[in-house]
């Protein structure tokens, strides 16, 4: 009886370890990481800085914590294969999936927060008024991210929001946490809590969201 409970109990152990490892599991082998790092080096740190850190004006982080945590590998993916069409950040394709899949491999070996972004991208699209939503951004998101949305183009430190090869590659959720949690330790401060830039409601965060889509439309 004695044994049998110990006996659960280690399985009970075994259970939740193996629920532990269930996420490391698919986590790259260091050989991976290393091509990917290899490959980051070579091809991205001229623009995005060693350990991917980013630098204002020329290329943004992409080993913050917040985009780590919102941003899914299809995001990344896609991102790095198919560039950003009127910026700097060009096609990657030719370099093939796997290499692609390396460098987002080490890319998140430097995760701090968990991964929510299938969380994130299942949440509802937004609805509101994208006039109200215009006057916002106008007032303060077009200093960093440009009257159009068009990014360093316009001097600003922002990255294109306004340009289709951002919003075609985003959902609403992405866009929706980025502006309630900014990204630490960039000039994009979170816009809900004591510490925003602005506190915005979350209905004035859908306007914006709503104008922001109409953007890629013209
Ligand atoms: C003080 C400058 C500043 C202001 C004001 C600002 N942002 Fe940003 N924003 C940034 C920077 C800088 C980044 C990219 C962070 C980096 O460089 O790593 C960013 C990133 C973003 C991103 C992610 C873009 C991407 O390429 O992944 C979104 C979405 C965004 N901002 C929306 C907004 C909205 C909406 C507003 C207004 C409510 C706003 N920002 C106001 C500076 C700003
Ligand atoms: C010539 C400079 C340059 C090079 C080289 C470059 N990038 Fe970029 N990258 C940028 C710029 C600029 C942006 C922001 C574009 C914008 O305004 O939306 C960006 C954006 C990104 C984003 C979106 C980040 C976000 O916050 O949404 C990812 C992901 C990315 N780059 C990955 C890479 C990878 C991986 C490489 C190497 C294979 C690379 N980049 C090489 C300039 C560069």
């Amino acid at each position: 009886m004695f044994r049998d409970k110990w006996f659960r109990a280690g399985l009970a152990g075994l259970a939740l370890l193996a629920v532990g490892y269930a996420a490391p599991a698919d986590a790259a082998s260091p050989k991976t990481l290393k091509q990917g790092q290899e490959l980051f080096d070579e091809n991205c740190a001229v623009c995005h800085q060693e350990d991917a850190i980013g630098e204002p004006g020329l290329a943004p982080s992409l080993t913050n914590p917040e985009l780590l945590s919102v941003a899914s590998d299809k995001f990344f993916e896609a991102t790095i294969r198919d560039g950003r069409e009127d910026t700097s950040m060009m096609p990657f394709a030719h370099l093939g999936r796997s290499k692609v899949r390396a460098i987002v491999a080490y890319l998140r070996s430097h995760e701090k927060l968990p991964n929510r972004s299938a969380e994130v991208d299942a949440q509802p699209g937004a609805h509101g008024d994208p006039r109200l939503g215009e006057q916002w951004y106008n007032y303060i998101c077009s200093t960093c991210h440009g009257l159009d949305g068009d990014g360093y183009e316009a001097g600003g430190t922002g990255t294109a929001i306004g340009l289709p090869g951002f919003l075609n590659q985003v959902t609403d959720g992405f866009i929706r946490e980025t502006i309630k949690m900014g990204r630490s330790n960039t000039r994009m401060l979170g816009f809900q809590g004591p510490a925003a830039m602005a506190n915005l409601t979350d209905q004035e965060i859908e306007d914006i969201i709503v104008y922001l889509r109409t953007l890629s439309k013209n």
